[in-house]
């Protein structure tokens, strides 16, 4: 076991008084690979927020990367958290290349301005570029791009600046089938890479947690539902208190998950 990535202990979320995360315990350690997993407004993305340093717990403790949030400068800790999510995609300019908008994440920026970048940073930029299948793409301008083709690049944004700790949200969301099978088996090669960082994978679809993927943490209303190694956590008993529906729950050989309801 590696050493101690996150530790949240009785951490809640409160907004406008409603309680967005309640009590949530919760521990990663290095080596280990999460899925979060929950319906609509679990509360996710805001558990990821907590992680990602964007978000104050109202209660509880957080340490992330062994920082206490709260006591540590959150702008020294977030080049250490690669993070890919919608909101942020939302926010590209419509002009930016994919080259620049991979490049402009070693300085934690969106958008490219007048900065110089070393030799170094293009070709570690293409590298990761060209890892996510999206070489013929470096000069494309992102609002060109296919959703799925949008996707992969913003996972090889979010790995540019080389960091502890990779939080994708909802990688897969608006994918085709096509689109999610290569995604799906992109991050489970990914998983699989000793050098690869610690990784948090949110979703609402358990057809979608990556194949290597080592834990899952299960969340209803902002609680946790159950949490541990993936094999005891995902059981069709949980998955229908997390969704609030009776369930079949089906592993294949290769390790991949499917859930459907019964009928209700
Ligand atoms: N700023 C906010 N103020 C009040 N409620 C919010 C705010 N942001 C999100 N929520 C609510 O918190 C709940 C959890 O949201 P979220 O973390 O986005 O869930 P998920 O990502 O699992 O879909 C939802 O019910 C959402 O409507
Ligand atoms: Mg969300």
């Amino acid at each position: 076991m590696g050493g101690q990535v996150l530790r949240l202990q009785d951490v809640t979320v409160r907004r406008d008084g409603a309680a967005l995360l309640r009590d949530i315990d919760w521990t990663v350690h290095e080596d280990e690979r999460w899925v979060v997993i929950g319906p609509n407004g679990a509360g996710k993305t805001t558990l990821l927020q907590v992680v990602g340093t964007m978000l104050f717990p109202t209660e509880g403790v957080a340490e992330v990367l062994g920082e206490r949030i709260g006591q540590t400068d959150v702008f020294d800790l977030r080049p250490r958290i690669g993070l890919a999510s919608a909101a942020l995609a939302e926010r590209v300019p419509p002009e930016e290349k994919v080259i620049d908008l991979v490049l402009t994440a070693s300085y934690a920026i969106l958008g490219r301005w007048t900065e110089e970048y070393d030799s170094h940073d293009v070709t570690r930029a293409v590298e990761l570029i060209d890892q996510f299948g999206c070489a013929h793409l470096i000069r494309r301008r992102f609002n060109t791009l296919s959703e799925g083709e949008r996707k992969r690049v913003q996972i090889a944004r979010a790995l540019m600046p080389d960091p502890e700790l990779l939080l994708l949200d909802e990688p897969a969301a608006g994918l085709d089938l096509g689109g999610r099978e290569d995604l799906v088996r992109r991050l489970a090669t990914f998983a699989n890479d000793p050098k690869a960082p610690t990784m948090v994978l949110v979703t609402h679809h358990v057809e979608e947690v990556p194949v290597g993927f080592t834990h899952a943490l299960l969340l209803r209303h902002g609680s946790v539902v159950a949490q541990g190694p993936i094999e005891h956590v995902m059981t069709a008993d949980n998955l229908a208190r997390t969704f609030g529906i009776p369930l079949t729950l089906e592993r294949s050989s290769d390790g991949r998950w499917y859930a459907r309801a019964h009928q209700f």
